[in-house]
Order: C-alpha cells, then sequence, then structure tokens
C-alpha cells in the first residue's frame, strides 16, 4: 500500500522548507565572548583558535563596533592581566586589565549593546584555580565567594551590566546578589553559568588568556557523567536570584541544556566553547568538514535543544551571515 502520510511534502522545496522551519537564529541571541589583554600593542593571534585574537582596547573597540554594525546582542569580556598572584587582586583593582576594558568599552558603547564580563578567578590567580586556595592547596569555596563579591562591585562600577559568574563556587549567585546590593548595584544583573562541566573542550581557551592552571577543576565544575546534577545546579541557581542560567559547554551538553530549559522561568543560555570552535576550525582547515554548514547546524542544534542565547566566538560572522540570507 502507497504511503497516506508522507512528512516529504514539507520538505519538498527551499522555500517550503524555510516556511516549516522550527528553529530560527536571530542575530540578537548571539554574545561575542573576547578577550583583552594588558602590556600588548597589537591584537595577538591565539594559535588555538584561529581567527580568534588577544584585543588591545583599541581593537576590542573596533570589533565591539563590528559586532553592533553585524547586530550581535552583547559581548562577554575576559581579560589577560601581565601579573598574577595568589588572590587574584588584578580581578577587582579598579585598574585590572578586565575592569579597565570594561569601563573603556561600557562608556562607549553601553547605550547599543550588553558589555558583559567573565566573573571568575582564574585569569589573575598565579595558581589558574578560579578560587582562592587553602594552606593545603584545595579551593576554598566561601573565602572565594569573598572574593566575588569584591569582583562583582568593581565590575559593576567599571559599567559591565550582566556579570557572568563562571567559577562554579556553592553560593555564588545569592553572595555576589547581596553584595551588588548593597553596593547600590541592584540593576546589575547576573548570568549564572549553573550547569558547567569540567570539560576538555575548554583547552583552546586556556592558551587564550595564558592561563597558569596544572591539575584540573575537578572539584568544583561538574562531572560529565552527570545529568540530574546540572539541573540541580541551575535549580540552585534559580533560587538564588540569577537572571539568566546557562548550560556549558553547549554541544556535547544538550540534554542537559534540554532539562534546564524545561524548567527555567529565566532566559536559558548556553557557551559554545573553545574547544567546540577548534574542532570545527581545524577540520575545515584540513578540508574534511563543510566548515559554514557545520557552524550554522551547531548553532542550529543548540538553540533547538532550548537555548535562548548562544556565546559563540563565530557571533560576528554568523550575524552578518544571517543578515546577508534574510
Ligand atoms: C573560567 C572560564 C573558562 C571558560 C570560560 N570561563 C575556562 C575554564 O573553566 O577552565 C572557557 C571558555 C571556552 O573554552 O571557550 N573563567
Amino acid at each position: 500500500m502507497n504511503p497516506t502520510l508522507r512528512p516529504r511534502r514539507l520538505r519538498q522545496s527551499a522555500p517550503m522548507r524555510r516556511l516549516v522551519a522550527e528553529t530560527r537564529i536571530h542575530p540578537a541571541q548571539l554574545v561575542l565572548p573576547m578577550f583583552v589583554a594588558e602590556g600588548i600593542d597589537e591584537p595577538k593571534p591565539i594559535s588555538s583558535m584561529p581567527g580568534q585574537v588577544q584585543h588591545t582596547l583599541d581593537s576590542a573597540a573596533r570589533e565591539v563596533e563590528r559586532a553592533i554594525a553585524a547586530g550581535v546582542g552583547g559581548v562577554m569580556l575576559f581579560g589577560v592581566p601581565e601579573h598574577k598572584d595568589a588572590v587574584g587582586s588584578g580581578a577587582d583593582a579598579p585598574d585590572g586589565i578586565l575592569n579597565r576594558a570594561t569601563a573603556f568599552l561600557a562608556e562607549r558603547f553601553g547605550d547599543q549593546t550588553v558589555v558583559q564580563t567573565d566573573l571568575c578567578l582564574d585569569e589573575f590567580t598565579d595558581h589558574g584555580h578560579c578560587g582562592v586556595l587553602t594552606a593545603a592547596g584545595e579551593v576554598d569555596n566561601d573565602a572565594t565567594l569573598e572574593r566575588y563579591a569584591a569582583m562583582a562591585v568593581a565590575q559593576a562600577e567599571a559599567g559591565s551590566q550582566l556579570l557572568g559568574l563562571s567559577g562554579m563556587m556553592d553560593g555564588q549567585v545569592a553572595h555576589v546578589r547581596a553584595a551588588l546590593d548593597a553596593a547600590g548595584h541592584e540593576t546589575t544583573a547576573i548570568l549564572a553559568y549553573s550547569a558547567k562541566y569540567a570539560s576538555a573542550l575548554y583547552g583552546p581557551f586556556r592558551e587564550a588568556v595564558d592561563s597558569s592552571l596544572t591539575g584540573d577543576r575537578k572539584t568544583y565544575q561538574q562531572d560529565p557523567a552527570n545529568r540530574r546534577e546540572g539541573l540541580r545546579e541551575a535549580i540552585l541557581d534559580l533560587a538564588e536570584g540569577a537572571d539568566i542560567v546557562m548550560v556549558k559547554p553547549a554541544s556535547l551538553y544538550l540534554d542537559v541544556l534540554a532539562d534546564v530549559a524545561a524548567v527555567a522561568d529565566v532566559p536559558v543560555w548556553a557557551y559554545q566553547v573553545s574547544g567546540e570552535y577548534a574542532m570545527v576550525e581545524a577540520a575545515a582547515a584540513n578540508g574534511w568538514i563543510d566548515r559554514d554548514r557545520l557552524i550554522a547546524e551547531s548553532l542550529t542544534s543548540i538553540v533547538r535543544a532550548g537555548a535562548d542565547g548562544v556565546l559563540t566566538y563565530w557571533a560576528i560572522e554568523q550575524a552578518e551571515w544571517i543578515g546577508a540570507r534574510a
């Protein structure tokens, strides 16, 4: 018998497929992560992330201009300091590179885009951990919260509109919220990296920020084996007052992303991290993969799984590409 139910009817032509597509990406839901380095006078390429650079303040400003012109929704700043110490002093110093870059960019572009900042100590500590250490060398959760509070106030004062809490300390959202409110920064929003996994996909990023880490982050970032725990972390952050919750990395954690998206009553974001970027660029450079199709497919998959917003190093390129096709 011939089939009467024919799903292929809706796939028969490009216009028909476009009409019934369930997932569409808009440039405004893309966020560009950017690295701003101290002590360089021209942009410095990051070899593990072809096409990405450590920026000077001036080149960062030009990049933010491009992002705005392309319709990208926001930029997320990371700082690469020249000097590091055990407590990450550069993180909350008003003249620390991240705070200087934030002030410089927020002042120029804060009314046209959302200038966001990574709130974590790892770029600023000489041991490379996301928190301060006990005498025994373990990451001290509650002492770290005090450092995050100081960092949050410094970033808000520099003009960051959205703080990306990426350190995976327990109670960090509530603690930072209280510190911001006490300092009169109740309008500064919190993006909680809620379900952040201890992933091999962060490898290229460690070069991008000149990371000093030896060892791993497995006592604070999550075990890739755990799905239910990712949901629990997100629920805790919602209860602590997160304005946006995030799952990271994106592609290998779409199940967790879908779980979080099913329950969250705030926007849910995902971070397509450095390793996701580097794998595609490397395969494409070898001629083994159709780069442009894979980038579009990967972003579509992340949004299809439930992300309202995506941090991606391809933000400008994708936004321009979407704009050109619209
Ligand atoms: C921590 C932080 C990391 C990334 C973003 N924030 C590194 C880590 O946890 O080791 C990784 C981002 C990427 O790989 O693109 N401040």
